[in-house]
């Protein structure tokens, strides 16, 4: 593995979603562990949390019938307004994630592949097998109807922000740090690199666990290479600090290297549980762009977990574009989607 040369740098190209899909080299000689290795630890199964039986009626366009969303004969499977209606429910059941009537097409093409993968005929044969059991199903289920869009810095403004704070709680060790909704890692690894310039060592008393309900992005995450256009807007120092630029078979590619890896434990974690295995007290919490696939109701059963988790100083990151003034009685907004605790001694 050489080490990463940003003289050649990709032309900018535009960020784009990333797919749990995606390939990405078989190993990578990093001289660390082998980054092919997945060492999450075994995923849970997915457990059914106690939710209201039906999501809230899609803002929908159509009326919801019985009838086919759109002409069969364009179709491989039949997709009626009744299938779709109870995938909402099933997976706003299992994952909190209310989909709108805008999310049809992307629902039929998700799941096509996981009837075709388990020989179904039909999704109501598909959703059938799943009722009554599943098995390792559901997982799948699961995975292909997450959206797992991220990148390295995404919504900067968050990170000298974060990096103030550190620098406030200078003395106290251990500092925990709970990414919430880790995706393909693109955003733990950012809080890691932003620890480590913090304290300007990879040897800290920061601690970050790093979670998705996601088993597929977490292997990803937890494997820590990208294509080199995930990662070439990147500065050139943050390049040639924390990555290894893949060579021969792996060209193309960059692995985080090891040291910033370690800094990371990887874990799946449904943020729909009654109750979460993370460590705390939490200094900081990074809940961004997941919110918003949930209802008010939900984001503010999980609000009112995170709160009593968190130091009283503790600060909850969320995303553009999602507000918690619902759950005024328990976070406060700082500005820049910033929050601290309601309930703060000040
Ligand atoms: C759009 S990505 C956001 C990634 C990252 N936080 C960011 O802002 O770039 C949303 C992530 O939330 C995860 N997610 C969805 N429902 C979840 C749940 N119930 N519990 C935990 N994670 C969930 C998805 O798997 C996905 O990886």
């Amino acid at each position: 593995m050489a080490l990463f040369d940003p003289k050649r740098p990709a032309p900018p190209k535009p960020l784009t979603s990333t797919s749990s899909s995606s390939s990405t080299p078989s190993r990578i000689s990093s001289g660390g562990r082998p980054v092919s290795a997945t060492s999450l630890p075994p995923a849970r199964g997915l457990q059914r949390p106690a939710m209201p039986a039906t999501p809230p009626a899609a803002a929908s366009t159509r009326p919801l019938t019985g009838l086919p969303l759109r002409e069969s004969g364009s179709r491989e499977f039949a997709f009626t307004a009744s299938d779709f209606e109870r995938v909402r429910t099933m997976i706003y059941q299992h994952a909190g994630i209310s989909l709108s009537a805008a999310k049809q097409d992307m629902v039929y093409s998700r799941l096509a592949r996981r009837l075709r993968a388990t020989n179904k005929g039909s999704f109501g044969e598909y959703l059938d097998m799943l009722e009554k059991g599943g098995g390792d199903e559901w997982e799948r289920f699961v995975n292909s109807l997450t959206t797992n869009l991220t990148s390295f810095f995404r919504e900067p403004h968050h990170f000298p922000i974060f990096a103030e704070h550190l620098k406030k709680l200078s003395g106290r060790n251990p500092i925990r740090v709970w990414c919430s909704a880790a995706s393909t890692g693109e955003e733990p690894y950012s809080i890691a690199m932003t620890v480590v310039e913090a304290f300007n060592s990879f040897t800290t008393p920061v601690s970050i666990i790093a979670t998705d309900l996601d088993t597929n992005v977490l292997a990803t995450a937890d494997k820590g290479v990208y294509a080199l256009d995930r990662v070439e807007r990147l500065s050139p120092e943050r390049l040639k600090r924390f990555f290894l630029k893949g060579s021969g078979s792996q060209e193309g590619f960059a692995a985080v290297r090891p040291e910033l890896r370690r800094m990371i434990q990887f874990q799946q974690v449904n943020l729909l549980d009654a109750s979460y295995p993370v460590k705390g007290p939490l200094d900081v919490i990074f809940c961004r762009n997941v919110m918003i696939y949930f209802d008010k109701p939900t984001q503010y059963k999980i609000l009112s977990r995170f709160s009593p988790m968190m130091q009283s100083d503790g600060l909850l990151f969320a995303g553009h574009s999602e507000s918690f003034l619902h759950a005024a009685d328990l976070f406060r907004s700082l500005g820049k989607t910033v929050y601290e605790l309601a309930r703060r001694a000040r």
